[in-house]
């Protein structure tokens, strides 16, 4: 078991959106980072059709308005909270616990990158990155994994990871340098926190259409190469992230542990696409 949730406070859900039954994760409290748009908002919206109460942490106030909105006050509580200051995450951690009794699930999700050649690379915009996706993602480690130890049953924490951990991308050194530190940092925390009964696992997505990645739709050549490149063929959506979010946050997955899943269909057996190499041809008018 992976956490004991609060089954006394569940009510039946409908875990497939159509048949009422317990969902996989029923009555487990889930802390999500990043859960406003994208990704993050497609695990919350899993989690809460899985059964599971959802704290939900973003920067984008509108964003965690809808989704509380969305999901119901009984399903879902937000917090303002940015990823790179230790007292936000802490907050957020807080609020499971005091609200919920306990935090059973956690998901580093918050992250981002930019677009610039390491010899141009600015170093502030450098440290943004590797601040938003890796020392996020130790907070959100740290703060969750001190919870998960300190109650009977511990839990699950799920990092984000990318694609782009184990493939480089032209301009993308800050964001496949974080990420790849994500993935250290997903096993120093299984062993770390293992003997507690927590179990860390990262998920490492290929291209997934969302509001981060829109902009390559707008590349000639971009999408067309990561799908030239993808076994499968294709690209994908958040919810088949939040898919795999959900199998390594369930008690399905309780002897899962520091082990990274990737969802990108098989791309990272080829090549990343070269966004520089096309936006140099977009500017060139080639
Ligand atoms: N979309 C992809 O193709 C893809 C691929 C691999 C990995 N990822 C990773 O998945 C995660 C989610 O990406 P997405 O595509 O859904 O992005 P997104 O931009 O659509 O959503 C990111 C969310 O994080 C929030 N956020 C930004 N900065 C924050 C901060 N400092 N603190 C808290 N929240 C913050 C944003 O407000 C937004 O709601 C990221 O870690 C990203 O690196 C995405």
């Amino acid at each position: 078991m992976s956490g004991q949730g609060v089954g006394d406070r569940s009510e039946p859900s409908a875990g497939d959106g159509t048949a009422p039954g317990p969902g996989r994760i029923e009555g487990k409290v889930a802390l999500i980072t990043g859960a406003a748009a994208g990704i993050g908002r497609a695990i919350a919206q899993r989690f809460a059709a899985e059964g599971a109460f959802v704290v939900a942490g973003d920067i984008d106030a509108a964003g965690l308005a809808s989704l509380a909105a969305e999901l119901g006050e009984q399903r879902c509580v937000t917090r303002l909270c940015d990823v790179t200051v230790e007292e936000d995450v802490a907050a957020l951690v807080r609020a499971a616990v005091d609200g919920f009794g306990r935090l059973d699930v956690a998901v580093a999700n918050a992250g981002g990158g930019t677009a610039a050649e390491l010899a141009e690379h600015d170093y502030a915009s450098w440290r943004r990155v590797v601040d938003l996706c890796l020392n996020g993602a130790f907070l959100t480690v740290k703060h969750a994994g001190l919870a998960m130890r300190a109650q009977e049953g511990g839990g699950s924490i799920v990092n984000m990871a990318s694609l782009n951990a184990v493939q480089a991308g032209r301009g993308m050194g800050a964001y496949c340098a974080a990420k790849a530190g994500v993935v250290a940092l997903t096993e120093v925390a299984a062993l770390e926190l293992g003997p507690a009964g927590v179990r860390v696992n990262a998920v490492a997505p290929g291209l997934i259409r969302t509001q981060a990645t829109s902009g390559m739709w707008h590349v000639p050549g971009v999408v067309e190469e990561y799908v030239e490149n993808a076994p499968l063929g294709r690209f994908a959506e958040p919810e088949e992230v939040a898919a795999v979010v959900l199998f390594l946050a369930s008690d399905e997955a309780g002897f899962v542990s520091g082990s990274v899943y990737g969802v990108d269909g098989g791309a990272r057996t080829r090549r990343y696409p070269d966004l520089i190499g096309a936006l140099e041809r977009l500017s060139a008018g080639s």
